[in-house]
């Protein structure tokens, strides 16, 4: 059942985007290639038919993690406040696939 999964909060998308870039994610990410990790499309198409993809993906930028990519680890991202976290999935959730 691939619903089409809309946030259901208001966080600013325009935001999210500025934080990405202001908080080096793009260091590692681009947003429609591979580069050191996935590309944000590719995190969008995988995650936006998830139960509660906001959650997960505001969570799991935050923690960082292994093995579902690639062989490369993402470092965790203490930096990121819950807000900022949830700002950045929302934008990366936003992303058009085409
Ligand atoms: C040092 C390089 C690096 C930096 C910096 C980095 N990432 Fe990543 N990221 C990766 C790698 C590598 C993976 C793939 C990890 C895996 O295979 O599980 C990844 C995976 C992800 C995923 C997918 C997680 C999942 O559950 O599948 C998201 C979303 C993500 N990164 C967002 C971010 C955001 C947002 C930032 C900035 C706050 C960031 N990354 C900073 C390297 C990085």
């Amino acid at each position: 059942m691939a619903t089409n999964t809309k946030l259901s909060v208001h966080e600013s998308v325009e935001e999210g985007a500025a934080l990405a870039k202001s908080k080096n994610c793009l260091g590692c990410h681009q947003i429609d290639a591979k580069r050191v990790g996935p590309g944000f499309v590719a995190v969008a198409k995988r995650y936006s038919s998830v139960d509660a993809p906001l959650d997960y993906l505001s969570g799991s930028l935050q923690r960082g993690g292994a093995g579902r990519w690639g062989a490369v680890p993402m470092p965790a991202q203490p930096h990121v406040s819950d807000a900022d976290a949830r700002q950045i999935a929302a934008w990366i959730l936003s992303l058009p696939k085409q």
